[in-house]
């Protein structure tokens, strides 16, 4: 047990999948994995182990933003031992050729700040992907007759920005999309020497407004999830 996560250790897999919405979690262990076991519900951040294929994996909601997934992503891997850690999420999509459903591969994540940067001090670190597991994802998804953006993310503290001009910014330096988490997932696998990646799925349209139905985010979910477990374990 820690302070954020009640499982024992041996119940957490080394392969965890990090949803920041903890419902996320429990329908992806329920859809996906079998012999799914509530492992965590510290603070109603619902974790799941169970096997795919065979295969141990772990359904653990993050939260959101990246001061939440710092928490959730340190204790996973300095305290349970987990090596392969991706974050299957939405984003706000700022390329005119990306379209909301649109599947994202994350290459990089650039960020004005994480909770990394008091760390950091006057390094300019750039959180990158696994990219083992990048090139999984991307056959993957190709298998499934999906052609992912690969690419940089911008990964904001705010969902409610008051700030255009950063978009702008993003948007002239071919970022692809927005999220909260995976710049500070990237740097926390760095540190330990571990494997993450972020596949996102596009739920809106920063430049459209364009946003994604309720009634279809299951299935571009279930998509990601998929996505994921193939490059974890392929
Ligand atoms: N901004 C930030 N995070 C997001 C967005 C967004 O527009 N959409 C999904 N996650």
């Amino acid at each position: 047990m820690t302070i954020h996560i009640g499982a024992t250790p041996g119940q957490i897999a080394e392969t965890v999948l990090m949803p920041g919405d903890p419902y996320r979690a429990k329908w992806a262990a329920e859809t996906f994995l079998e012999d799914a076991e509530l492992v965590n519900e510290v603070r109603g951040m619902l974790g799941f182990t169970g096997t795919w294929r065979g295969h141990r994996v772990t359904i653990q909601g993050s939260g959101m933003g990246m001061p939440s997934l710092s928490i959730y992503a340190n204790e996973l891997i300095q305290d349970y031992g987990a090596q392969t850690l991706i974050r299957i999420g939405s984003c706000g999509a700022m390329q005119d050729h990306v379209a909301i459903r649109d599947v994202i591969l994350a290459m990089s994540a650039t960020s004005i700040s994480t909770p990394s940067l008091g760390f950091f001090k006057e390094v300019n670190f750039a959180p990158t992907a696994n990219f083992d597991l990048l090139c999984k994802a991307f056959q993957a998804a190709q298998a499934k007759g999906i052609t992912p953006h690969t690419g940089g993310i911008y990964s904001a503290d705010v969902f409610y920005s008051e700030r255009p001009d950063l978009d702008d910014v993003m948007q002239r330096h071919g970022i692809l999309a927005v999220e909260m988490e995976a710049a500070e997932l990237y740097i926390l696998a760095a540190r330990h020497g571990r494997r993450a990646l972020a596949v996102l799925t596009v739920s809106d349209h920063l430049k459209t407004h364009e946003a994604l139905p309720a009634s279809e985010r299951e299935k571009s979910f279930g998509d990601m999830v998929e996505i994921a477990l193939e490059a974890a374990f392929s």
